[in-house]
């Protein structure tokens, strides 16, 4: 399938629309770090969708006939101009396969359920309830819309967006970027995991912990670009299909203990691609290395399968079985929240995926 399949007919009569959704935020097990225009992933990416952490966006269709198509967008109740620039680049990507939004105006209001600058990406729920209502739309205005292209759409036009996003539309775990493991992957949109994941993931925990609130020095957009002739790119690359194809077998027999090596190894993977790019920067703080050591050591003494994966900054994501959270809370209030700013942390779990609110 190519990207053709998702261009939109036009519509001739534009009416009043407006909706609401709610996009969870998710953390990579397999991480996409590298890609080639448009937002195509150098790797294949496996992610747990989360619950708790969710943007939620209402978007207000006002016809606008014959008039250019405008927008104005609203964080937190406040009106953002500063946002513009990032939305006109995604609105003017996706335009060609939504060519119907020429006829309108939109009123975007967006929230976090996660607090301001807790230096948790939100790009990848945002954009994901902001494709969300974009389909919304297009789905009432061609009602003959299947729920599955339904959700490969949203997911084609978050990527566009976020290459994350594309894996924030369902759950509980979701692939991005063709690979070995799955027929139906594509590098266009995301697909689910399927029935034949071990239903201990489908509960597992993720608890969030808030080393450094402030924005990251290098985004993830400029670290993308610094896999462009990365003396290792091309070695990660097949080391992520390989993680891949090693992981999803073990997800499907509800292997904690190769679950843990892969995933920690993956985490550890991304940053070192980020220490040996030129420039090479470290997006990890010294409390980020003290919690990993304790997190080694409470595995080893505890027997406890907790651990942890990064995304791209400071923060530490701990992964556990939602049976082990009782003794996983009572260590991370002794031992791990005082490595936290203002000893804050969030507590999450694998969700279902993006809904209507
Ligand atoms: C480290 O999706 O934020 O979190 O496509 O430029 O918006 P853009 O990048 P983004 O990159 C996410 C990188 C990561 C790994 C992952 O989520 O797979």
């Amino acid at each position: 399938m190519d990207s053709k399949h998702f261009i939109s007919r036009n519509s001739n009569s534009p009416i009043a629309f407006n909706t609401k959704w709610e996009a969870p935020s998710n953390i990579a097990l397999i991480k996409y770090w590298g890609k080639t225009e448009p937002q195509i992933p150098k790797n294949p990416s496996l992610s747990f969708t989360l619950s708790s952490s969710v943007t939620t966006t209402a978007v207000t269709f006002t016809p606008n006939p014959g008039a250019t198509f405008s927008f104005e967008f609203a964080f937190e109740g406040v009106l953002k101009p500063d946002f513009h620039p990032k939305l006109n680049v995604f609105f003017n990507r996706i335009k060609p396969y939504i060519p119907w939004i020429d006829s309108y105006s939109l009123k975007i209001e967006s929230r976090n359920s996660f607090p301001h600058s807790s230096g948790i990406a939100s790009s990848a729920s945002a954009m994901a309830a902001l494709s969300l209502c974009l389909l919304d739309m297009e789905k009432t205005l061609f009602p003959e819309l299947d729920p599955t292209y339904f959700n490969q759409k949203a997911s084609f036009l978050a990527r566009l967006g976020s290459g994350s996003a594309a894996r924030s539309i369902e759950g509980p775990l979701c692939f991005w970027g063709k690979n070995s493991c799955r027929k139906d992957s594509s590098d266009l949109y995301s697909t689910p995991f399927g029935p034949s994941l071990n239903p201990i993931f489908s509960t597992y925990q993720d608890s969030i912990l808030l080393v450094d609130k402030g924005s990251k020095q290098v985004s993830s957009t400029q670290g993308h670009q610094l896999m462009h002739n990365h003396p290792f790119a091309e070695k990660r690359f097949i080391q992520a299909n390989q993680n891949l194809s090693k992981l999803v077998p073990l997800m499907e027999a509800g292997d904690l203990e190769g679950f843990i090596e892969i995933v920690e190894s993956e985490a550890l993977s991304l940053h070192a691609m980020m220490m040996t790019s030129l420039p090479y920067f470290i997006l990890m703080q010294p409390q980020t290395l003290s919690i990993i050591q304790k997190v080694w050591d409470f595995r080893k003494t505890t027997q406890t399968p907790l651990c942890f994966t990064l995304d791209a900054g400071a923060n530490v994501h701990l992964l556990y079985p939602k049976h082990t959270r009782e003794k996983v809370a009572a260590f991370i209030e002794a031992e791990l929240a005082d490595f936290c700013q203002n000893r804050q942390y969030l507590i999450d779990a694998v969700g279902s995926g993006a809904k209507k609110v």
